[in-house]
């Protein structure tokens, strides 16, 4: 697959198994011959991958050098990026050099906004390895780090000169991770292509079956929405269906005990079945979501008391205002952002008690 994102910048997607070795001649094509490479990663993919693209940009005659860190969100952090930028100096890295982000979300992330700031903008070229970097992440230019005070506080805008997309690498991706990574891919299915979400409700996905038109469909998506909006003011906000309540449930666990896309997907479940109540949703439509969770082993329901979620909703940083932006279905397959002012979301979710 080739897709090509018509941002400011236009860059491609290229999706194939068994890419991982052709980085360098991919890259040769962007950046010019003896070009200096610095490859970010984490220590679990770093371990298994690094050596592999290291020698296909050293092969395609790039000057490649890794930079590794500790894998898991909480190396998402401002220390660790000034790691990076002593890093890039001494490998010499100047404004024609560049960065790739070898990994997950986390390492996208913290990699694209390295290069967002170093020398005031380096390229980045992006190859996630993770289910959620392949079909959300890597794509759209948000980059960023998270501060004590909250997730993604600090970041920019930085869209990659390229996004290679292997999806051997899936095949030792933990499997809760993938499950997490599945629990977007039926996010996208609710929002944008019913088609999509009937061929995940097959239940029978795996990283070694099925797996490509999956990503395929989510990407596309996923560049549909950034062409529209780069920004995020508008349509892309539409990606946010389940955060909502997703990230006020991960807050009320103090994120721990709920991962990223099991919160989400209960989220999708409990706003579905509010606007199934408000008469907007085609009733049958939460029970829907909730079956195909339940498939790739994601949880469908949360003790929290729905007070206490509107509560930690209303403080979302998503909030504008005395309102709050909700993304709804009307059906499996189309959505739409609904603004509720802040006090009809407790009425609003009512038949959640
Ligand atoms: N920029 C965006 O638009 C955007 C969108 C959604 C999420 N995010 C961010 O993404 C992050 C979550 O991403 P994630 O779930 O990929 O987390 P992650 O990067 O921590 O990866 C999850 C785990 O899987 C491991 N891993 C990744 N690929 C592997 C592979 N092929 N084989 C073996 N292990 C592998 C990682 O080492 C890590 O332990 C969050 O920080 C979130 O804020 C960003």
């Amino acid at each position: 697959m080739i897709l090509t994102v018509h941002t400011e910048t236009p860059y491609q997607i290229l999706m194939e198994r068994g890419s991982l070795d052709c980085v360098g001649t991919e890259a040769a094509k962007i950046f010019g011959p003896g070009t200096r490479a610095a490859v970010v990663t984490d220590s679990n993919v770093g371990k298994t991958y690094a050596q592999r693209v290291v020698s296909s940009l050293n092969s395609a005659g790039f000057q490649a050098r890794v930079f590794s860190f500790p894998a898991g969100e909480e190396h998402k952090r401002l220390s660790v990026i000034a790691d990076m930028y002593t890093a890039f100096s001494e490998q010499g890295l100047t404004r024609s050099d560049f960065v790739v982000a070898l990994g997950g979300g986390v390492t996208g992330d913290m990699a694209g906004f390295a290069a967002a700031t170093y020398l005031r903008g380096i390229r980045v070229l992006q190859i996630p390895t993770s289910l959620l970097a392949q079909i959300d992440s890597s794509v759209g230019g948000k980059t960023g780090v998270d501060l004590p005070e909250g997730k993604n506080l600090v970041g920019a805008f930085h869209q990659p000169s390229l996004v290679l997309i292997d999806p051997d690498t899936l095949r030792t991706l933990p499997p809760l991770f993938f499950a997490d990574g599945m629990g977007e891919a039926i996010k996208y299915g609710c929002i944008r292509n019913h088609t999509l979400f009937s061929l995940i409700a097959r239940g029978d996905i795996t990283a070694k079956r099925d797996i490509e038109p999956v990503i395929a469909s989510c990407v596309n998506i996923k560049r549909e929405l950034v062409e529209r909006d780069e920004l995020d003011n508008g349509d892309r906000m539409l990606l946010n269906f389940g955060h909502t309540f997703g990230h006020a449930l991960e807050k009320l666990h103090g994120y721990q005990g709920l991962t990223h896309g099991e919160a989400v997907g209960i989220g999708m479940v409990m706003i579905s079945r509010c606007s199934e109540a408000a008469g907007i949703t085609e009733p049958g439509t939460a029970d829907k979501i909730a079956g195909v969770l339940q498939a790739y082993g994601l949880p469908v329901s949360d003790r929290s008391d729905p007070q206490r979620i509107a509560q930690a909703a209303r403080l979302d940083k998503k909030s504008r205002g005395n309102s709050i932006s909700l993304v709804l279905l009307r059906k499996i397959g189309e959505s739409f952002l609904h603004p509720l002012p802040h006090e009809k979301l407790g009425p609003f979710m009512q038949v959640l008690s």
